[in-house]
This record gives C-alpha cells, sequence and structure tokens, in this order.
C-alpha cells in the first residue's frame, strides 16, 4: 500500500518499510526547516482540525506541520464542537468537514472514532488520538526520536513506564516497536495500570519479547526510558485515580545507575512523573522528541496527500 489517499489509524497498518520511508522523509523536512527553505507543496490544499477533545501538540504541531507546507487550516477543539452539542452525530461532522478540507485530522475520546471516521469520509482521515486506543502518528514520531537520538531502532532495550492501561501514547510505542527488532521491552507500570488484555495479546501475538518489571530492576539495562502520565480523564472512578496517582516519579537519584547514553521520553503533558530536575539531565529528550513532531507530521501530510 502507499502513503497517498490513506488513512491513518493505527499504527499496526504500516509496515516497517512504510515507516522507514516516513523517516527519510521526516529527515528531508527537518533539514528544510534548518535552512529555513521549505517548499511550500501543499498551498493549495486545506486541512481540517477535528478536535473533540483537548489537545495542546498534536493539534499545535499538525497545524504548523500544515502551515510550514503552505497549506491552510480549519478545524474546532473541545467546546468549540458546538454543533455537536446541538446534537450533531460523528458522521455528518465528518462528511461535511470532507466536502471542505483535503484532509481530516481527527481527536476523539472514543475508541473506534478514527475507524468510523475514515469510513464515512472521502477525504483521508488521521487519527490524533481515539479514547484510550490509538494515537498512531505519535508512535511515528517517538520511533523518529529513538532512530535520530540513537542511531537505531532495532537492538535496544526500552522500558515504558507509566499508565499503560489507560495511556494511548504508550501503548502506540509499544505496538509501533513490533514493526522493529527490539532486544528487549519492558513493561513498568503500578498495579491495575498494565497493558490490556487485549493489546497484551496483539503485542504476543507480533513476537515482541515483552517483559513485566519494576524500573529498579532494570534501569541500568535500559537505552530507552518512555514515560506516560496516569490519564486522569480515563479513569471512571475518580478514586481510583486517587488511588494510583504518583504512584512512580522519575528523580535523579534513580538515574544513577542508568547508562550515560540513555534517554528519557515522554509524549507529554507532563504532571508529576518526571521531575524537573530530570530535565537538565543528558538523559532527557522530551522537548525534542516534541520539536520532532514537526518534520514528521510534516512528512505525513506530504505523503497523504501529494504521496
Ligand atoms: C498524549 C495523548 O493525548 O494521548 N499526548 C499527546 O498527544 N502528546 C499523551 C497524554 O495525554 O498523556
Amino acid at each position: 500500500m502507499t502513503w497517498k489517499g490513506r488513512s491513518i489509524v493505527s499504527i499496526l497498518d504500516f509496515k516497517r518499510s512504510e515507516l522507514e520511508e516516513l523517516f527519510q522523509e521526516a529527515r528531508i523536512m527537518e533539514e528544510q526547516l534548518s535552512k529555513g527553505k521549505v517548499e511550500k507543496i501543499l498551498s493549495d490544499r486545506i486541512v481540517a482540525m477535528a478536535f473533540f477533545e483537548p489537545s495542546t501538540r498534536t493539534r499545535l504541531s499538525f497545524e504548523t506541520a500544515a502551515k510550514r507546507l503552505g497549506a491552510s487550516v480549519i478545524g474546532f477543539t473541545g467546546e468549540e464542537a458546538i454543533s455537536v452539542a446541538k446534537g450533531e452525530n460523528l458522521a455528518d461532522t465528518i462528511r461535511m468537514l470532507s466536502s471542505y478540507a483535503d484532509l481530516i485530522v481527527l481527536r476523539h475520546r472514543y475508541e473506534g472514532a478514527a475507524l468510523y471516521a475514515s469510513k464515512v469520509s472521502s477525504v483521508p482521515v488521521i487519527n490524533g488520538g481515539d479514547g484510550r486506543q490509538h494515537h498512531p502518528t505519535q508512535a511515528m514520531l517517538d520511533l523518529y526520536t529513538v532512530a535520530r537520538e540513537l542511531g537505531r531502532i532495532d537492538g535496544l532495550v526500552y522500558g515504558v513506564l507509566g499508565d499503560l492501561r489507560y495511556g494511548r501514547a504508550a501503548a502506540s510505542f509499544i505496538l509501533g516497536l513490533t514493526r522493529f527488532s527490539p532486544r528487549k521491552v519492558y513493561l513498568i507500570s503500578p498495579p491495575n495500570l498494565g497493558l490490556r488484555r487485549e493489546v497484551r495479546m496483539l503485542v504476543e501475538e507480533q513476537g515482541l519479547p515483552v517483559e513485566e518489571a519494576s524500573l529498579e530492576e532494570v534501569v541500568s539495562e535500559l537505552d530507552v526510558l518512555y514515560v506516560t502520565r496516569v490519564q486522569k480523564e480515563r479513569f471512571p472512578d475518580p478514586e481510583e485515580y486517587e488511588r494510583v496517582k504518583g504512584a512512580y516519579r522519575i528523580i535523579p537519584s534513580i538515574l544513577e545507575g542508568a547508562k550515560e547514553s540513555m534517554i528519557i521520553m515522554h509524549p507529554l503533558p507532563r504532571v508529576d512523573e518526571i521531575d524537573h530536575r530530570v530535565d537538565s539531565t543528558r538523559h532527557a529528550r522530551y522537548f525534542k522528541q516534541a520539536a520532532y513532531g514537526i518534520p514528521v507530521r510534516m512528512a505525513i501530510l506530504k505523503l497523504v496527500l501529494t504521496g
């Protein structure tokens, strides 16, 4: 399958070679950005941002990416999705938007919303996060970050720490790793916040070498430590959230036994799971990771809209 005209629903829809093609394109975008000479290849295109759930990075980085390539951007976020409050259903909103724009980036609190939207839309739909399920473009930029910062994705030891039950970014990153050959992927989560059974099964079916562990046990082995926040808004029971919040926190002393080259990633926003003192260590890469979101999303828009 080619990228052109394709909706992006799950990272699992992509083969390794397609991700590598994306990374090559993102590298070219990075170079154009650093020279201040970006070709305005989307100057006749309109990109729609349909954000039914709040977002800072994903929306702003897609908007920035689109505008850097010369596209115009329309859209709404959260309460602005006002006609939905008037009773408009998702299908009608998407049909309408697909007659206005050339591509739709959708974020929604319900799992499956992006897949459904891609079926009713006449233009490609990019999943900017659906409930606790998928966040494929985050996984793409996360994998790109590893490749750029450590020179490869294969053969490394990964630790994914945090709310793996509700965190779509962490789950998508783990699913994305199935397209490569990591040496080991340690799943590090508080009790009750482990990977959901269906995701665990998918990961095992793909033969990813996963293992549950505690951070203290494995920190010295890690090449990449991927951290996520506890996803407060997805807890059905606020008391359950109160019990697990603050269950883990990266402080400088935890990193004493880590490899010098180990990188710490985080899709952001961070709450309190990474102490601010970690920001100035050689390990911190989360702001750089957010910055890579721009060339990666430029590459995505280019490949989907022009091939
Ligand atoms: C993530 C998300 O929305 O799933 N954020 C993001 O897109 N950068 C992670 C999160 O909200 O914790």
